[in-house]
């Protein structure tokens, strides 16, 4: 039987790529929370129903993506395709607003879409995003967009070009729907068959086509269907976003993948990825999504960045810090009789905060040592038979290729010295 590998389009968190990660995580978590926004979890599975009502039929995401399956008391479940509805939905649930409005949140963790694998597109993802809801104003659309942008400077990313555009209320979008339905219908022979059934039911999302761009790009755009409170609302978006010094392009053609928009939508892009998945993340207002999902009618807005898409971009760029090494020494005993005092000695400078790994294996020490090496160590601290009869270990730089004798007592201050010396070096 062939080894078993990873489902297509998952991948493994391998530890080179953890330093990175935790990096990441921490720069998000920073920026949100210094903006107010406090760490929420939601269940990585939902019912069904939150994402066919909150995120929409006719999405390619609840038709072609979901993970759905039925547990064993018969519910349809679903692995979250996206984490905003959840966020909301917890939110709502637990009477959060009752203590404060509007509630900012941040969240990190996988998103699981049925998506054709490729360069920056996988079947299990992972966003962080945050969502600030109970509350519309445009003050806020800038706050959100403007912890996005902020983020993304504070990962050293060059070259990001945010766009945003409005896409009006709900008045707003029966009218574009009408310039929608009369652009199309004509052209229904030329669609494809995924298209020829959004435009019965829901021909907003014709512009999610891939297949023919000639046909969306001539389209109608949704600026010419703002009424004029819809026209005003953006209006001030930008000019907060001017205000704040988060450059923004006006892209009327940016309507995003999700149903439960409305006025502010925006992206984040960057050259480098190609294509489609040319979206480092995204977002927008939401305020139709809380009664989607039943709940008492709630505005929000939010964002969610793709972790795998960052670390691409940082990786390319060289802003991700390298891979952190699996300790800074290793102590290494030299026959049975010393493995007890290696392993106290370990303990020792463990206890002092230096990270530490035991080598007590019967490999002879000049394995030993190149096994340190590869480890990433710095230092490694020999105890031989001399060593214990004598009260002392050996400290041993493994880049200068020196070493030095020190009493046992003494061995913690020459490695901490040694290692702080490395490090100012
Ligand atoms: P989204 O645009 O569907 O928005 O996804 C946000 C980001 O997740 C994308 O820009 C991309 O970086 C990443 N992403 C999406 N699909 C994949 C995939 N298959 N593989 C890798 N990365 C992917 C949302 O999910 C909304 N919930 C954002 C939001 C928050 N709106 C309001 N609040």
């Amino acid at each position: 039987m062939p080894p078993l590998g990873a489902p297509r389009g998952t991948h493994d968190l391998l530890p080179d790529t953890a330093t990175a990660w935790r990096w990441l995580h921490g720069v998000h978590a920073e920026a949100a929370e210094l903006h107010g926004y406090r760490p929420i979890d939601t269940p990585v599975f939902e019912q069904t129903e939150l994402f066919e009502r909150g995120v929409g039929t006719g999405t390619d995401v609840v038709d072609k993506e979901m993970y759905t399956f039925s547990d064993r008391g018969g519910r349809s479940l679903t692995l979250r395709p996206e984490g905003t509805a959840g966020v909301l939905r917890a939110v709502l649930q637990a009477n959060l607003l009752e203590e404060a409005r509007p509630v900012r949140a941040h969240y990190a963790g996988p998103m699981f879409r049925y998506d054709r694998p490729q360069k920056g597109r996988y079947r299990q993802f992972h966003q962080v995003g945050i969502e600030c809801i109970g509350e519309r104003s445009p003050e806020l659309d800038v706050e959100v967009i403007e912890v996005g942008w902020r983020f993304l400077q504070a990962l050293g990313l060059a070259g990001v070009v945010l766009q945003v555009n409005s896409l009006g209320d709900l008045d707003d979008r029966m009218r574009y729907r009408e310039a929608l339905l009369a652009y199309y219908r004509p052209l229904a022979d030329r669609l494809c068959d995924d298209c020829r059934r959004r435009l019965e039911i829901n021909p907003l999302r014709l512009l999610d086509c891939k297949r023919d761009e000639s046909l969306r790009d001539a389209a109608p755009v949704i600026t010419d269907s703002l009424g004029e409170s819809s026209a005003a609302y953006f209006a001030a978006v930008r000019g907060g976003l001017e205000a704040a010094g988060v450059a923004a392009e006006h892209n009327p053609r940016l309507v995003r993948g999700l149903d439960y928009y409305a006025h502010t939508a925006f992206e984040y892009w960057h050259s480098s990825l190609q294509g489609a998945q040319n979206s480092l993340g995204g977002g927008g207002r939401y305020d139709g999504l809380a009664e989607a999902i039943g709940f008492p009618a709630t505005p929000g807005i939010g964002y969610a960045f793709g972790v795998e898409r960052l670390l691409l971009v940082a990786g390319e760029q060289g802003s991700a810090p390298a891979p952190q090494p699996a300790c800074d020494v290793v102590v290494c005993s030299l026959g049975p009789a010393e493995a007890q005092p290696a392993a106290q000695l370990a303990r020792v400078l463990r206890a002092a905060g230096v990270r530490t790994v035991l080598d007590a294996s019967d490999r002879k020490l000049d394995r030993k040592l190149r096994n340190a090496d590869r480890l990433g160590a710095r230092l490694c601290v020999i105890v031989g038979e001399d060593e214990v009869r004598e009260g002392a270990a050996m400290v041993r730089d493994l880049g200068r290729r020196t070493q030095e004798r020190h009493p046992a007592a003494g061995v913690v201050d020459a490695v901490t010295a040694a290692l702080a010396a490395g490090r100012a070096a």
